[in-house]
């Protein structure tokens, strides 16, 4: 089974991380990339590394903090690709900061980048991809869409929100062979901490230790795409910490109480 032989695959946060791994699995499956975030010369890299794995690929620099960027690049990108199979909303920021802490304005550009941007961009892709028979809409979520966590408040709230309206997305649109599949990492090895942000909206800068001890993004990424490949409607990819989802869920006595005891970077 090779489902993304030949289909246009448009990934945000490109630029590194999980989403630079994603790009290099999908162009190993001979998929057509376009790959979007600010860090141009990153992407530019990333794009020739894609290029020698043998895929046709596209950057598109954008700021998934500035709505009319969002819509300006949307615009562009489906008149130039009319048909986008893929769409792979992954780019996203964190937080490092108490919620009393946290500015209003943190607050909103962490749901701008994380949430709204996403909403945004199916907004463009979802009717395109009905005109053309159907599509698939991944979404980078977390664990901490499955929980609230310490110094994570808004990054919490922006990963929750996300499945609220994509689980809605996908039931809407049950007849239009919209595939919507919703992915929650738990700890993986990326910059996530480094470029998170502190409660004024200042880069955080810190490599934490529970990131340096994750998972790889490079096997993330594989087990993303086969989420994909597989159809499914969520998927969580980590380590222990994925204990942590079962235990909200079926435990939530013994989540609180664990929760609350683990010391929090
Ligand atoms: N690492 C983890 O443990 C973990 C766990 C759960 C979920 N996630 C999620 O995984 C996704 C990818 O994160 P990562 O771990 O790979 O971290 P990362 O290396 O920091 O990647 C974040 C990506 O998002 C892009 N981005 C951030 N702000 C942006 C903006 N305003 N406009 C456009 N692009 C922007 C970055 O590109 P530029 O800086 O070039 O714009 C970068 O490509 C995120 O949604 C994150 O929440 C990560």
């Amino acid at each position: 089974m090779n489902y993304l032989k030949g289909k246009t695959v448009w990934i945000t946060g490109a630029s590194s991380g999980i989403g630079e791994q994603l790009a290099y699995a999908c162009a190993k499956r001979g998929a057509r990339l376009i790959l979007s975030a600010r860090r141009e010369s990153s992407l530019d890299i990333i794009r020739k590394k894609c290029r020698l794995l043998g895929a046709d690929c596209f950057v598109a620099v954008f700021d998934l903090s500035i709505p009319e960027q969002v819509d300006r690049t949307a615009r562009k990108i489906l008149s130039e690709h009319p048909a986008i199979d893929v769409l792979i909303n992954n780019g996203g920021i964190s937080q490092r900061s108490t919620a009393v802490e946290t500015s209003a304005e943190t607050v909103r550009k962490i749901m701008e980048v994380n949430f709204f941007a996403a909403v945004r961009l199916s907004q463009w892709v979802v009717p395109v991809m009905i005109k053309n028979g159907g599509g698939v809409i991944a979404v980078t979520s977390s664990i901490a869409g499955k929980f609230g966590f310490p110094l994570r408040s808004a990054y919490a709230a922006s990963k929750h929100a996300l499945h609220g309206y994509f689980e809605s997305l996908r039931l809407e649109n049950r007849n239009n062979n919209i595939q919507v599949t919703l992915v929650c990492p738990g700890r993986v090895k990326t910059e996530i901490s480094l470029n998170a942000l502190s409660g004024q909206g200042t880069v955080y800068g810190k490599m934490d230790s529970g990131q340096k001890s994750g998972m790889s993004a490079e096997r993330c990424a594989e087990k993303y795409i086969a989420a994909i490949e597989k159809n499914k409607r969520e998927v969580l990819i980590g380590g222990r910490e994925l204990m942590m989802v079962h235990l909200k869920r079926f435990l939530p006595a013994l989540f609180y109480k664990i929760a609350s005891r683990i010391k929090t970077t």
